[in-house]
């Protein structure tokens, strides 16, 4: 038995030098190691080896597979090499050849504006709320003091779908919202997508508003003053000025028109602020009482101040971005401009 197996570990790597291709490697698996194989009859014919001998030859046996299937195993990993490297030189793509590197993406200048005041905002207390771009008709008027066939709905040409439900024409509308689910003290800003009519050089069906609401025992136009002036400040420069100019909004009492001294000459006017040295950003005001009762909050104990800026323009302002279109091309050779 002894002697069988050496002489098929011999044959076996000897005929292993002659195997050329895959076909009579398959061929010399079976040979030898396969369930038909002679290694496999060997181990059939343990029962005719005397008991005392059966561990040597079993350790024999499984010395002799082991060669056999390393020789074999190698073999194999031979051939699959020279089908790779064969492949390789077919193929005209070089693994070798350095990468050209990913470009790096750039985030849109309006999410930049996002991010750059949410940031300010959120270190100023204010805690950052969302509502739904489609909305009804109380959470968008009725709640804001703007009731149906007022005069004041034609500040805002808005797309209704029914009704009583639209897309909503300001983010004033999470205002109602808030206040119907917070309770006093609240400091929230809104940043939402919002939808109106109005397609011009200077105006786009959609744009981007941020909204903020302070309602707390003792907040006045004072506060409100202090807090956007801080506010300019820390997105275009600690000397920026900020103007107040008497306004109308149903839902502010007095309401405001803000006007920041312009970036891009510090308010000796140029071509951006048409000479003007100011540019108009934002709308604002002390909450009009009647607002804060129609959501519940008892307007002889709080009172609130409110803003709404719309993000796009302030964007074009600081990144000097003249028109309007650009915004919403999604072009990346316009978007790569703005780094
Ligand atoms: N919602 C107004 C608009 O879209 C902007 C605005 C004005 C928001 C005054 C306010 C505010 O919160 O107090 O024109």
């Amino acid at each position: 038995m002894e002697q069988k197996l050496k002489a098929i570990l011999e044959t076996g790597l000897a005929e292993i030098k002659l195997v050329k291709d895959k076909n009579s490697l398959l061929d010399f698996k079976i040979k030898y190691l396969g369930k038909q194989g002679e290694l496999t009859s060997i181990l059939r014919g343990m029962r005719d080896v005397q008991p005392q001998d059966r561990p040597k030859i079993g350790v024999l046996v499984n010395e002799v597979r082991e060669k056999l299937e390393g020789a074999y195993l190698e073999k194999e990993k031979y051939f699959n090499d020279l089908d790779l490297q064969k492949e390789l030189e077919k193929s005209s793509i070089d693994i070798t050849e350095p990468s050209r590197g990913i470009e790096r993406g750039e985030l849109h200048p309006t999410t930049k504006m996002f991010n750059k005041l949410i940031d300010i905002c959120v270190a100023m207390g204010f805690q950052v709320v969302e509502g739904p771009e489609i909305e009804t008709d109380y959470y968008n008027f009725e709640g804001l003091n703007i009731p149906k066939n007022h005069p004041s709905r034609d500040m805002q040409d808005t797309f209704f779908i029914t009704e009583n439900i639209l897309l909503r024409s300001q983010t004033s509308s999470v205002q109602v919202r808030a206040m119907e689910s917070m309770k006093p003290p609240i400091k929230i800003i809104v940043p939402g997508r919002v939808y109106r009519n109005d397609s011009d050089g200077t105006h786009s069906p959609v744009f981007h508003q941020l909204e903020g609401l302070v309602i707390d025992e003792n907040v006045s136009m004072a506060d409100l003053k202090a807090m956007l002036t801080s506010m300019m400040g820390k997105v275009f420069g600690e000397t920026t000025k900020i103007r107040f100019r008497p306004s109308f909004f149903p839902f502010t009492e007095p309401s405001v028109e803000v006007d920041v001294s312009c970036p891009s000459c510090k308010g000796t006017g140029c071509k951006v602020c048409k000479g003007s040295g100011y540019l108009e950003l934002l709308g604002a005001g002390v909450v009009n009482p009647k607002v804060l009762e129609m959501s519940g909050i008892d307007s002889k104990k709080y009172r609130g101040f409110a803003f709404g800026f719309g993000v796009d323009r302030f964007a074009m302002v600081y990144y000097g971005i003249t028109d309007l279109k650009n915004m919403f091309k999604n072009d990346a050779r316009f978007l790569n401009q703005i780094k």
